[in-house]
């Protein structure tokens, strides 16, 4: 009871504020050839689907998601790993699958721009959650 709660309440804090980013930014022009340069497509990316609502504008975490620019996770380092939790999501948290609003291209290019940005030591940053990336 007490987590959905906390889901229903980060929801209502974040669906105004990916509503309005979808309106700033048609999904079907974010990316509009074939994906020449993943790291600025994915950053594009993070910022028209709104991803930053819950991990950050540096994606250096925040009340309702992690870090992900440590070298910590709960989902696993590898560019797999992190491309399976994007479109899947992680069942029970605020992280939901994107796979319906994503094509695989843009989830790989979202995982090759968070894999880019590991170590970028952003400010404010949250404390590591998870293990530890070897
Ligand atoms: C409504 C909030 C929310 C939004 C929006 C969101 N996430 Fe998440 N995300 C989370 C939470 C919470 C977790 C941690 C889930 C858990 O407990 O394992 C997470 C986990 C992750 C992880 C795994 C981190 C780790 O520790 O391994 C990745 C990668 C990720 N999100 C990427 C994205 C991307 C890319 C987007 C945009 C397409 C996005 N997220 C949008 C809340 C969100």
């Amino acid at each position: 009871m007490k987590n959905s709660i906390k889901i229903l309440f980060s929801l209502a804090l974040v669906l105004p504020i990916m509503a309005f980013a979808m309106i700033n930014n048609p999904n079907d022009e974010v990316i509009t050839s074939p994906v020449g340069d993943d790291v600025e497509a994915g950053k594009a990316l993070f910022q028209a689907k709104a991803c930053f609502a819950c991990h950050g504008m540096n994606a250096e975490g925040n009340a309702l998601g992690p870090n992900l620019t440590d070298n910590f996770t709960k989902s696993g380092c590898s560019e797999e790993d992190i491309i399976k939790v994007i479109n899947k999501g992680v069942a029970g948290t605020a992280m939901v699958p994107y796979e319906a609003q994503l094509k695989p291209e843009e989830v790989k290019a979202l995982a090759q721009f968070i894999l880019s940005i590991k170590g970028s030591n952003p400010a404010n940053a949250k404390a590591a959650e998870g293990n530890e990336c070897k």
